[in-house]
């Protein structure tokens, strides 16, 4: 099951990441998923405010960030990178056995690589804003995003949440 949620602007995005950011235990993984611009890297940064970082940059050429905070965060955008090899030898292993939240933007680019579950949010171009689909993968995150669609994100005049 995969939950839609208009983002029509920042605020939007913003109440999704504010959802999600408590939600998050040690070893959640979250792909972020979407075009050049779609949203990726500005959800990240209203997730980390939640925790009290507010200095988040695209990790786009530096392609790995890491944050500590009451957890501890890796952020990281796969965007430059062409082939899994280059992932892996960056630690990628490692990463995933690390305890941490993971956070990682155009993770669409090595299916090879997903962990057995996590979240994915898909980025969309609509209207003004952006539209962003929600997919549990694993037992876990699918009851999850399910609670999600019931509890945490209310229908606003039937325009913010539909079911897919
Ligand atoms: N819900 C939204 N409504 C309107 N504008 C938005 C929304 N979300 C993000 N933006 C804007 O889109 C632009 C690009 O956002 P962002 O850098 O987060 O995209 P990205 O997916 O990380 O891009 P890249 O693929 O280059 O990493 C920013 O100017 C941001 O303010
Ligand atoms: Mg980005």
């Amino acid at each position: 099951m995969a939950i839609a949620v208009d983002l029509a602007d920042l605020p939007a995005t913003a109440h999704l990441a504010q959802t999600i950011a408590p939600l998050l235990k040690r070893g959640d993984f979250i792909a972020l998923c979407g075009d050049l611009g779609a949203g990726k890297t500005t959800f990240t940064q209203y997730l980390l405010a939640f925790y009290g970082i507010h200095q988040v940059n695209s990790p786009t050429f530096t392609l790995h960030h890491t944050y500590e905070a009451e957890l501890l965060i890796h952020h990281l955008d796969l965007y430059r990178l062409e082939r899994e090899e280059e992932l892996l030898q960056l630690g990628w292993d490692e990463l995933l056995s690390d305890l941490a939240v993971v956070i990682v933007e155009w993770m669409d680019k090595f299916p090879g690589l997903y962990p057995r579950e996590f979240l994915q949010i898909n980025f969309f171009y609509a209207f003004e804003g952006r539209r962003a689909l929600l997919t549990g993968r694993g037992s876990l995150w699918q009851d999850t995003v399910a609670c999600l669609s019931l509890t945490q994100l209310p229908d606003k005049k039937g325009d913010y949440l539909c079911f897919c």
